[in-house]
């Protein structure tokens, strides 16, 4: 039986598990588990650590939703904030958000309205009729991370937003759908960037999706857009998909005076829904789906 460090086969003088160790299939978890974190830095989560990062995620999915049944016109975000973070509070979470990165994140939760791409602070200003917005819950709990977006359109929203909505939501659920362990990372972003392009819209590629569970944006990046990160998917991991879907062109400003808040250069609405996904031995968890 050949050893990890024997020479390879293929005759190259290097070691095997330098050269030809197949990381699929995955007949040795802990060696893949091992080689991922020294190659990419992703941490391969144990059943233990699988099962705490689900319980946070069907948490931030249900405060996702009940903050999303919330969102009405005359209602403001800051509501909207105040509201979700006592749920936080309730299940015994923490909301990740506030006090992150820097400056710090002043609020709970994240909400985004028309031509804000992400980041969006809550504030005193009530929602309108015709608003699109996005709200970006992540909770932690025990330690273990949640993270999970979805749109609201308020009363009757123009057909651009309701365009940009609708297919920011499918590029999503196009990109679940491929996921499996073999698959290599950047297929997520030609799904969505193929389609979101054929549907006459742009992908914001200044942010990514990432590695999440243990940490909040942990390895890997998940960009949404073409790239050429190879790595293959593996089962263990757990990210998130989150594209942000331009109806103008893909470039965002942010706010110099908040340093969070950024918007699409050319004023056209921007969409988002996102998901943290498991990927098991035969394919995919969605793990914020309720
Ligand atoms: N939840 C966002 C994401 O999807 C990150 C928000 S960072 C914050 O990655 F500080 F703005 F909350
Ligand atoms: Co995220
Ligand atoms: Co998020």
């Amino acid at each position: 039986m050949i050893n990890r460090n024997d020479a390879c086969w293929c005759g190259s003088g290097q070691k095997w598990k330098k050269c030809h160790y197949p990381l699929l299939p995955q007949t040795d978890l802990k060696g893949v588990a091992r080689e991922y974190k020294k190659q990419f830095g992703i941490l391969l989560k144990t059943p233990e650590q699988i099962e705490g990062i689900r319980l946070s995620c069907k948490l931030a999915a249900s405060i996702l939703q009940a903050t999303c049944q919330r969102a009405k016109a005359g209602v403001t975000t800051n509501e909207l904030n105040n509201f979700a973070d006592q749920l936080h509070r309730k299940a015994g979470a923490i909301p990740a958000p506030l006090g992150y990165g820097q400056p710090p994140f002043p609020k709970s939760i994240c909400t985004s309205l028309n031509e804000v791409i992400c980041h969006g602070i809550p504030d005193d200003q009530p929602l309108v009729d015709g608003d699109i917005v996005n709200i970006d819950v992540t909770c932690i709990l025990n330690g273990y991370y949640g993270d999970c977006s979805a749109m609201v359109e308020i009363g009757k929203v123009s057909p651009e937003k309701h365009h940009v909505v609708e297919v920011s939501k499918e590029c999503l659920k196009r990109a679940l759908k491929i996921l499996k362990p073999g698959v290599p990372l950047n297929e997520i972003g030609k799904v969505i960037e193929d389609y979101a392009t054929e549907q006459g819209c742009s992908v914001v590629n200044q942010f990514v999706g990432h590695g999440v569970g243990i940490g909040f944006h942990e390895p890997p990046q998940v960009p949404h857009h073409y790239n050429n990160i190879g790595i293959p998917l593996v089962e263990g991991m757990t990210f998130t998909i989150e594209p942000m879907i331009n109806a103008g062109v893909r470039e965002g400003v942010m706010d110099p005076k908040d340093r969070w808040t950024t918007r699409t250069v050319d004023g056209e609405p921007s969409a988002q829904w996102e998901h943290t996904v498991l990927i098991t031995p035969t394919g995919h968890e969605i793990l914020t789906l309720l």
